[in-house]
């Protein structure tokens, strides 16, 4: 199962980080020096995704300029003889015509966003990455699951999974499991943001997702779910009723951005993979874990 493809849903508010994301998208939130977006984008490339189809909304148009080459900056950078920068935004950028946007006009809910691109995606299976969740590994997540889809027949989907606190499970999709395979599991049954204290397991699903394209079709009269959303879960149990479902426990230290905590500890995780700053950020994080 060959997925080229990559739907990348940025339509949404981002009320949980407000008043950062009020005239900015939150999918442009920084972590060390690098967009929320850039680096689930670096995700799905380093995955072999060819095209990047961005669902977008209002407000959002920084997203689009950001994919984009800029001309005075490139000029500015070649006077300067900064050739390592101009590199660097060149590695950045996806290729010419690799890139689509479409809107959303309404926020009805993730199924809906996914819906928007149906016409882009097409009759093929394809992945769908949530900017707010980052993954520190190498291979990232969306690797590691077209590693695992590979083993697998056509027709089949898959969702990266992983264990939350029991006190949290209310906030997530939740998949209950089935017969194991390795480090994949076949999915008994999904629910959206179940109640606290009737969740099949406590494994939450994660913003990674490999569809087939019938999604689309149940998506298409998908009717609102919780928190009054058309919900992508809502439709994958639709689908589930055809199609398998694989949960997949990927490699790697997952970051939910979209919550402040979270943000903030994707900060310090992310900056203190890097080697030119590792040994700086860890001596000034110490001083403010003295202070009371
Ligand atoms: C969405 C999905 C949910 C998933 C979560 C992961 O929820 O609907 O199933 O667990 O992303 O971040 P949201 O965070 O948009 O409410």
């Amino acid at each position: 199962m060959k997925i080229r493809k990559a739907v990348f849903p940025v339509a949404g508010l981002g009320t949980r980080v407000l008043p950062a994301t009020k005239a900015m998208p939150k999918e442009m939130l920084t972590i060390v020096d690098r967009p929320l977006i850039q680096y689930v984008v670096d995700e799905a490339r380093e995955a072999g995704i060819e095209h990047f189809i961005f669902v977008t909304g209002r407000n959002k148009g920084v997203i689009e300029d950001h994919f984009d080459r800029m001309y005075e900056l490139d000029a500015t950078l070649a006077a300067r003889g900064k050739q390592a920068e101009m590199d660097a935004l060149a590695r950045d950028q996806p290729d010419a015509g690799a890139v689509s946007f479409t809107r959303q006009q309404a926020p009805l809910g993730l199924g809906h966003a996914v819906w928007c691109a149906r016409d882009i995606v097409g009759n093929e299976p394809f992945a769908v990455l949530l900017p707010d969740e980052l993954v520190l590994n190498t291979p990232g997540c969306l690797a590691q699951m077209i590693e695992a889809a590979a083993k697998l027949g056509e027709k089949s989907n898959l969702i990266a999974v992983e264990a939350v606190p029991t006190h949290r499970t209310h906030q997530y999709g939740i998949c209950g499991v089935g017969k194991r395979h390795g480090k994949m599991f076949e999915v008994d049954g999904m629910v959206e943001k179940p109640p606290q204290g009737t969740a099949p397991s406590n494994l939450s699903i994660t913003g990674r997702y490999i569809l087939q394209p019938e999604i689309f079709d149940i998506l298409k009269t998908q009717a609102s779910g919780a928190g009054g959303e058309i919900q992508l879960t809502d439709a994958m149990i639709g689908l589930a009723r055809t199609q398998r479902f694989y949960g997949v426990e990927f490699e790697g230290e997952r970051h939910d951005c979209g919550s402040k905590a979270g943000f903030l500890r994707a900060n310090i995780a992310f900056g203190m993979a890097r080697a030119e700053l590792r040994a700086e950020l860890r001596a000034e994080m110490k001083k403010y874990l003295d202070r009371k």
